[in-house]
C-alpha cells in the first residue's frame, strides 16, 4: 500500500491535469500557468485553425506569442510548452467553429497536463533510419549549416509546437559524420522583429564582428510587418545564440527579402551576403557583419522566373561559382525546385556564363529543396544538405509526430561536358559507412547498385501492388522515375507523377538509395540526382532490373 502510494504520488509529479480555463467570449480565454513543472503539454488538433496563444509574464508584460491548432473534438498529438516565465495564456481561437458559445467544452481544457518530461520516442513507421529528422514538430529549410572542431551543426526552420508550417524558430542538430545526428534545445527563437526564416552561419576566424575570435555569427531573415536581416552571435560554439543589439542590420523595401547566405570572399577579403529579393538576388559586402553595403544585383533575365526566388547560396569552384537558387513554385515537375547559374565573381558582381534562356536543375526528383552548402567543411569540401520535400504538399504527407527529413548530404563539383559546365553531385562519403552486409532483397533501408551498359528498366515493388518503375534511356539520354503507384498519392494531387533527368552523357553505375520514405537516384559520377517522396504500406521489397547487374546493401546506422 506504501509503494502503491509512493508511486501514484511518482505520478502525479510527472503528469498532472491542468485547471481549468477562465472563458472570457465566444472566442477568447486565459489560463494561469501553474509554476513548478517544466512543460505544459499542448493537445493538438491538426485539422483545427490556429489559436494565437499570448504568453504573458507575472507583471503582464508579454514575453511569447505562438500559434498552435489547440484540439477542438480529438487529440492527434501534444506538444510541449516550456513553462520558464510565462504565468498566463491569453488564448485567442479563430474559425466559425468559436462563435457557437462551445468552446468551454474543447478537448484541449480536458487533455492539456503539467509534466516535467516529454516523450520523443518514435511513433512513425515513416521515420526514416538514416535520413535527418526532427524529433517531432515540424521542419523546413536546413539553416546556419557550419563544420567546426569535428562537429556538423544543422540548423532548420522549426515550429516546435506542431506538425504543419508555424512559429518560425530555429531547430539545431548536431553530427561527427553527417549521419548520426543528435538534437539540440531550440538555437533561436523568433522576437519582436519577427519569426526567424532561413539564414547561414559562419565561424568568425579572424575576429572580424567583435563577437569574439572563432564565434559563430548567424544571420537570418526577421519576418515580421517586413522581411529584414538580423544577425546573432554564439560564443559556445552554436549552441546558444545572443540577438546583436543593432538589428536589423539590412532592410530594404520588397515584400520578398529573405534568406540571407553568408561567405567569405577571399580575393578582396570581406564578407559578403546574397540574398533572395523577388525575381532577383542581391549580393551586399561588409567588414564586420554589421554594417552592410549594396554591391550589385543579379538575375531578373536568367533562368526560371514561376515562383519566387528563395535560399541563395555561393559556392566557390576556384576561377568558377555556382550561385544556387532555390524557387516555389516553377519547379519543372510543379513546385518547389533548386535552379543554378555558372559564372564568375569578383566580389562585387556575379556574371553568368549561361544562355539567360536555359534553366539548369541540380535535382530532377520533386523533393529536393532549399538546399545549402556547410560553411567552413574540412578538406576544401562542398557538401549540400537539401530539404527533402515540396511546398505543394509538404504540410500533408503521411507522418504525423513529425514532418519532413533531410535529402543524404552530397558533395559538390563541377564538370565541363561539351563546352557545358554542370553542378555535380555525389552522395558524401561518410554515406559508404552506412554499408552492411550484401542482401538478396530490397530492404525499408538500403542501397542498391546498378551497373548498367545501356539503357535498364527497373522496378521496385511490394506483395501489395505498389510499385516504383524507373527506366534509363541511354540513346536519349534520360532517366525516369514514375511514382504513381508508389503506394499512399491520396493526400495531394500533385504526388502522383513521373520525374525525368538528362544524363549528360552515359550512366554507367546508378545508386539508388531507398529509406522507408524516399528514394534517390544518383548517378554514381554525380551527373545525375532525382531526390523523391513514397509511402508505401510496406517496404519494396523485390526489384526486376532488366538491362544491369545489381548489387543490395543492407544500410545500418
Ligand atoms: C523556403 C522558405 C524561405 C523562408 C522559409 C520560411 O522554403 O519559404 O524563403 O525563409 O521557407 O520558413
Amino acid at each position: 500500500m506504501k509503494r502503491l502510494m509512493m508511486m501514484t504520488a511518482l505520478l502525479m509529479a510527472v503528469t498532472v491535469k491542468a485547471q481549468g480555463p477562465m472563458i472570457l467570449g465566444d472566442n477568447h480565454a486565459m489560463l494561469r500557468v501553474k509554476q513548478g513543472t517544466k512543460y505544459l503539454l499542448l493537445p493538438v488538433q491538426e485539422k483545427e485553425e490556429n489559436a494565437n496563444i499570448a504568453v504573458l509574464d507575472i507583471r503582464n508584460e508579454m514575453v511569447q506569442r505562438l500559434n498552435v491548432r489547440l484540439a477542438v473534438d480529438k487529440v492527434d498529438y501534444f506538444v510541449p510548452f516550456e513553462i520558464r516565465n510565462g504565468q498566463l495564456l491569453d488564448i485567442t481561437f479563430h474559425a466559425d467553429k468559436r462563435t457557437t458559445g462551445a468552446m468551454k467544452d474543447f478537448v484541449c481544457w480536458k487533455e492539456m497536463k503539467y509534466s516535467d518530461t516529454f516523450d520523443t520516442t518514435n511513433r512513425e513507421r515513416f521515420r526514416p533510419r538514416y535520413h535527418h529528422t526532427p524529433l517531432y514538430g515540424w521542419m523546413n529549410d536546413p539553416n546556419g549549416m557550419f563544420y567546426k572542431d569535428g562537429v556538423w551543426h544543422l540548423y532548420y526552420q522549426y515550429n516546435p509546437y506542431g506538425s504543419q508550417w508555424e512559429n518560425m524558430s530555429w531547430g539545431h542538430s548536431t553530427s561527427r559524420d553527417l549521419i548520426h545526428w543528435d538534437a539540440q534545445p531550440l538555437a533561436i527563437e523568433s522576437d519582436w522583429l519577427g519569426a526567424i526564416f532561413s539564414g547561414s552561419a559562419i565561424v568568425d576566424k579572424d575576429h572580424t564582428t567583435g563577437f569574439g575570435r572563432n564565434a559563430v555569427v548567424a544571420m537570418y531573415t526577421s519576418a515580421g510587418a517586413a522581411q529584414t536581416q538580423s544577425i546573432a552571435y554564439s560564443t559556445d560554439g552554436g549552441q546558444t545564440f545572443t540577438k546583436y543589439a543593432g538589428n536589423p542590420v539590412i532592410t530594404f523595401n520588397a515584400p520578398d527579402f529573405r534568406d540571407p547566405k553568408v561567405f567569405w570572399h577571399e580575393p578582396t577579403s570581406k564578407w559578403m551576403v546574397v540574398l533572395a529579393v523577388g525575381q532577383e538576388v542581391q549580393f551586399y559586402s561588409s567588414k564586420n557583419l554589421k554594417e552592410w553595403k549594396y554591391e550589385s544585383s543579379f538575375g531578373r533575365e536568367y533562368g526560371n522566373h514561376d515562383g519566387v526566388w528563395e535560399c541563395p547560396d555561393m559556392l566557390c569552384f576556384g576561377e568558377k561559382w555556382v550561385l544556387l537558387l532555390n524557387i516555389n513554385p516553377g519547379g519543372p515537375f510543379g513546385g518547389s525546385a533548386t535552379q543554378y547559374f555558372v559564372g564568375r565573381f569578383d566580389g562585387h558582381t556575379f556574371t553568368c556564363e549561361d544562355n539567360p534562356s536555359e534553366t539548369k536543375w541540380m535535382d530532377y526528383g520533386k523533393d529536393h529543396y532549399a538546399t545549402v552548402t556547410f560553411h567552413n567543411a574540412p578538406e576544401g569540401r562542398i557538401v549540400a544538405l537539401p530539404w527533402m520535400s515540396n511546398w505543394q504538399y509538404a504540410n500533408q504527407v503521411p507522418t504525423q509526430q513529425f514532418r519532413s527529413a533531410n535529402g543524404l548530404p552530397r558533395d559538390l563539383g563541377i564538370k565541363t561536358i561539351g563546352g557545358e559546365t554542370i553542378l555535380t553531385c555525389i552522395p558524401s562519403k561518410e554515406v559508404m559507412a552506412l554499408r552492411g552486409k550484401k542482401v538478396k532483397q530490397p530492404t525499408e533501408a538500403c542501397e542498391i547498385v546498378i551497373d548498367m551498359k545501356s539503357s535498364t528498366d527497373i522496378v521496385l515493388s511490394n506483395a501489395k501492388g505498389e510499385q516504383v518503375t524507373m527506366h534509363y534511356d541511354a540513346q536519349k539520354q534520360e532517366f525516369k522515375m514514375d511514382r504513381t503507384k508508389s503506394g499512399d498519392v491520396s493526400f495531394s494531387e500533385a504526388f502522383p507523377c513521373e520525374t525525368a533527368a538528362p544524363t549528360f552523357g552515359s550512366i554507367k553505375q546508378l545508386r539508388l538509395f531507398i529509406d522507408r520514405c524516399s528514394i534517390e537516384a544518383f548517378d554514381a559520377e554525380g551527373k545525375m540526382v532525382m531526390t523523391n517522396l513514397v509511402f508505401p504500406s510496406e517496404p519494396y521489397n523485390t526489384i526486376k532490373v532488366k538491362g544491369g547487374k545489381t548489387t543490395i546493401y543492407q544500410l545500418d546506422k
